[in-house]
């Protein structure tokens, strides 16, 4: 035994031996130094990170991963010195929350320093390989996915060029992640296991602490599925009529890739195919941004505006200084995915977003917003409690707020809509775009995660990484591959998340809770009005309900957010299922007129 593991021994049993620390006062101390020099260690990484994203050089990868291994030392001497503390033995249950987050450090458990760079260069090649894909239509013509791909699934209806540019994206991606992503299913589960979970998805699961948290979901998405299976069946018939029945398998299943997005996910874009009374108020507001010459700034300025009329917190000025609202012009490449940054010093907030000029855009810049409002409430609190009360309510912040904007009558206040016509029609017109958002979305939004948690725990395999993939999307979304694929395609891999490693369940699960937090906000705001019709711009009701909620981060257990600012300490579907009851009504005359059941469907 060398003299080095002699006193790694000796140290050990020193542990073993010595008394676990019960001063709570000491405690609070020893969080407070921790909170001080996690400040600084955070800020060190994102903004390495921030650079890496914003400009993805092999310079900038590795200046990130030095960053992301030194965070993942000081996590690890946090964990070890609060393991010193009787904390679960604590009287004061803040303290005992304080050190729960404190020892649960993720994948920075990993202790074999080779392993664990490893683990952070293949999430950051595999990131570099998503963002820099392109799909080449001629020889001379290749095309990135933002803003060129994405307006091309969003605006062509041949279906031969739909198809070339949805299989292009994923040869170009999900094919060369694959050996990357099971490299990294691998070494990520390694690392999880030292930190006491069996594998990733348990730890992912664990954010929720909520024991019946599967169950739960299974049945919320069960009790939203008729909704769904009715828009499908209404989408199938339109489709059928634009590109021919012959283009659709018998099983009632919709080709993947003319749903007007890469992945399906969302079918805003198939509106003027699927307008219920076409001729009614232009409710995509997309041609007025354009005539009035809108530019991306202009867009984050009317959600600041948004948000400021409720009372919340205004953008500081170093998010309009260092935010990367355009995609750059001076050729480097960037992860053009919009996302939202807390940098942990209190005052660096930024959004970095490949803005188009487009009402779909509009909303996604909304959504960034929400997460800085978030960051921006709860910044004083322990840097462990910089969080949402969990990961959905973090998703949801932006939503709720566009779920006023996007209202016809806000779209007019705000020079966006020039008329508003108030009756049956103009209202099935507005519920069905918002269904296309919000009820199109929520089978991708719950299957994603269906598929992870699955490679995770191991259940799914790399031979099967695919197959499985499109046993949910064919089972839960009712869509179909185009064409044959195999295992050698990867398609998770050409979604962001998947390479991105964002977990998924979040924005299913802020789907449904932001329709609670709605009403709860259109009851403060005193909105006597159908839930889709409300409003709640300028209520600074609204906004002090919703920033009580906001300040709290994680210092709390999630039911306890949820009762202040729903009155409810549990997800429930019900505020979804009213708010789109009108258009419900319409979808099932509809299919019952054309006699489409959903036994052809089946999806
Ligand atoms: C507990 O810790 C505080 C702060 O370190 C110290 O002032 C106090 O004397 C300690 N109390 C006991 C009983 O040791
Ligand atoms: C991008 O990063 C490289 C370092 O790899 C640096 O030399 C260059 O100046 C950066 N470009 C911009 C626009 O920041
Ligand atoms: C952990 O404790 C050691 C020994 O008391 C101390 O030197 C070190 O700064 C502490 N580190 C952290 C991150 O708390
Ligand atoms: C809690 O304290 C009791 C005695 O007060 C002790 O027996 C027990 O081991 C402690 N629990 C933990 C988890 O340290
Ligand atoms: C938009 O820009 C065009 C061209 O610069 C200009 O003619 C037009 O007046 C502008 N429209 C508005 C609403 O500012
Ligand atoms: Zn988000």
């Amino acid at each position: 035994m060398t003299a080095f593991k002699l006193g790694l021994l000796l140290l050990v049993m020193n542990f073993v031996h010595s008394e676990l620390i019960t001063n709570e006062t000491a405690a609070r101390e020893f969080a407070n130094e921790v909170n001080a020099g996690s400040e600084v260690v955070m800020y060190n990484f994102v903004a390495a990170s921030w650079n890496y994203n914003t400009n993805i050089t092999t310079e900038n990868q590795q200046a990130m991963v030095d960053e992301s291994l030194k965070l993942a030392l000081f996590d690890q001497a946090v964990e070890a010195n609060a393991s010193r503390y009787d904390w679960k033995n604590f009287s004061d249950t803040d303290l005992n929350r304080l050190f729960s987050k404190l020892v649960d450090i993720g994948t920075a458990a990993m202790t074999d320093k080779v392993k664990l760079e490893r683990l952070n260069n293949i999430m950051s090649e595999m990131e570099a390989i998503y963002s820099t894909g392109k799909v080449c239509l001629t020889e001379n013509n290749c095309l990135p996915l933002d803003p060129d791909l994405s307006r091309l699934m969003a605006t062509s209806t041949d279906y031969d060029e739909l198809l070339t540019v949805w299989k292009g994206w994923r040869d170009a991606t999900g094919a060369k992640i694959k050996d990357l992503y099971k490299e990294f299913v691998s070494l990520s589960n390694e690392a999880i296991v030292q930190n006491g979970y069996p594998d990733t998805g348990a730890y992912w699961k664990s954010w929720y602490d909520t024991p019946t948290f599967e169950e739960d979901l299974k049945t919320l998405f069960e009790t939203l599925k008729p909704l769904y299976v009715n828009l499908h069946a209404y989408t199938r018939k339109k489709l059928k009529e634009r590109y021919g029945a012959d283009k659709f398998p018998t099983s009632g299943h919709i080709p993947a890739h003319i749903l007007g997005n890469m992945w399906a996910q969302t079918w805003g874009n198939l509106f003027d195919l699927l307008e219920p009374y076409p001729g009614k108020d232009d409710i995509d507001v997309t041609p007025q941004m354009v005539q009035q010459n809108y530019t991306a700034e202009k867009m984050f300025q009317v959600s600041d505006e948004f948000f400021k009329s409720l009372g919340l917190i205004e953008m500081p000025s170093e998010f309009w200084d260092h935010s990367m609202l355009k995609k750059p012009t001076d050729g480097r490449d960037v992860v053009c995915h919009a996302s939202a940054w807390d940098f942990y010093n209190k005052k660096d907030f930024r959004v970095k977003q490949c803005t188009d000029i487009t009402m779909e855009d509009l909303i996604t810049v909304h959504h960034e917003m929400g997460h800085i409002e978030y960051y921006l409430q709860y910044k004083d609190q322990h840097v462990v409690y910089r969080d949402g009360a969990n990961p959905g309510f973090h998703e949801a912040v932006g939503d709720v707020i566009s779920l006023s904007v996007q209202t016809p009558t806000h779209l007019q206040k705000i020079g966006l809509l020039p008329e508003v016509t108030n009756d049956e029609e103009a209202e099935i017109n507005f519920l069905m775009k918002m269904a296309l958002q919000k009820i199109a979305f929520l089978p991708f939004g719950y299957l994603i995660d269906q598929w992870r948690w699955s490679v995770f725990s191991g259940e799914t395999t790399p031979d099967n990484y695919n197959q499985k993939w499109w046993d949910l999307r064919c089972g839960l979304q009712g869509i179909s591959p185009p064409e044959d694929r195999t295992e050698d395609d990867f398609d998770p891999g050409a979604k962001f998340h998947i390479p991105g490693n964002t977990p998924y369940i979040r924005y299913f699960v802020s789907f449904v809770i932001q329709f609670q937090f709605h009403k709860s906000l259109c009851q403060a705001a005193g909105q006597n009005v159908p839930l889709h019709q409300c409003d709640i711009y300028q209520s600074t009701a609204a906004g002090q309900k919703l920033s009580e909620m906001l300040k709290l981060g994680s210092s709390k257990p999630w039911p306890e957010a949820m009762m202040m600012i729903a009155g409810e300490d549990k997800m429930n579907a019900a505020a979804l299922m009213e708010y789109f009851q009108p258009l419900t009504t319409w979808l099932i005359e509809q299919n019952d007129v054309y006699k489409l059941v959903f036994a052809e469907s089946n999806p």
